[in-house]
């Protein structure tokens, strides 16, 4: 009996995945999301699920370890890793944008570089790279909004939600640099091994989404 391993990032976008997989028919009560145990596997051990950091599932599912996971498009963009996205999952969705203080004032000194606070420093990079503009990234691992409120950054490259911390901190969106929502993601290998165990989860996916979700 083969197992599937499945890689779910801590948190909400695992709260959803979860869901997800129960309107599929798949029994999902074994993982106690809430608890501090990382890992969990069904009665038949048929099923494992690990709950990991976001930005470590493309990892997770690259190397083999899980053959498929769910993750949002910001982390699999960012993370440049070797895999199948094989569905645009319709939850987690919000947006990857530039943002800049309102009064922000064009910089006089034009031979100064665009300091750029994100949690996306390849993405980042990528986007200013398309324009032509040279920019010092300023990597931060969270609360990148206090950047240019402080004076570490003009500007900062992150996800929009509501839109509540921008607005609390007297930030806004100067431009959108794309949509970004839950994949899910396969180990190249598994799908040829595991098959027929990933592609009729897929299909019961695809199905249950009205067929509206392929990539
Ligand atoms: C994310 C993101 C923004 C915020 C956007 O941060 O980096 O800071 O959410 O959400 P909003 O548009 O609904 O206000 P997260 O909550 O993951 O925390 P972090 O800043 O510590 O990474």
């Amino acid at each position: 009996m083969k197992t599937l391993n499945i890689a779910l990032a801590k948190g909400r976008l695992a709260e959803d995945s979860m869901e997800l997989f129960k309107q599929c028919g798949m029994d999902m009560s074994f993982v106690k999301a809430k608890s501090r145990k990382l890992i969990f596997a069904n009665s038949d051990n048929t099923i494992t699920v690990i709950l990991v950091k976001p930005s470590d599932v493309p990892t997770y599912v690259e190397r083999g370890v899980a053959d498929i996971g769910v993750v949002g498009k910001d982390t699999l963009i960012e993370s440049n890793t070797d895999l199948y996205e094989m569905l645009d999952l319709g939850f987690g969705k919000c947006r990857l944008c530039v943002a800049s203080p309102k009064k922000a004032v064009a910089n006089p000194i034009t031979c100064v570089n665009l300091r750029v606070a994100t949690k996306y420093p390849n993405t980042a990079k990528a986007y200013y790279q398309a324009k032509g503009i040279n920019i010092d990234i300023i990597k931060l691992n969270g609360s990148v909004e206090l950047g240019p409120l402080v004076g570490l950054s003009d500007v900062i490259v992150d996800i929009v939600e509501s839109g509540k911390t921008l607005v609390e901190n007297g930030l806004e969106i100067t431009d959108e640099i794309c949509s970004i929502s839950a994949r899910l993601v396969v180990n190249k290998v598994s799908l040829k091994t595991k098959g027929e165990i990933i592609r009729p989860i897929i299909a019961d996916i695809r199905q249950y989404q009205g067929g509206k979700a392929d990539i």
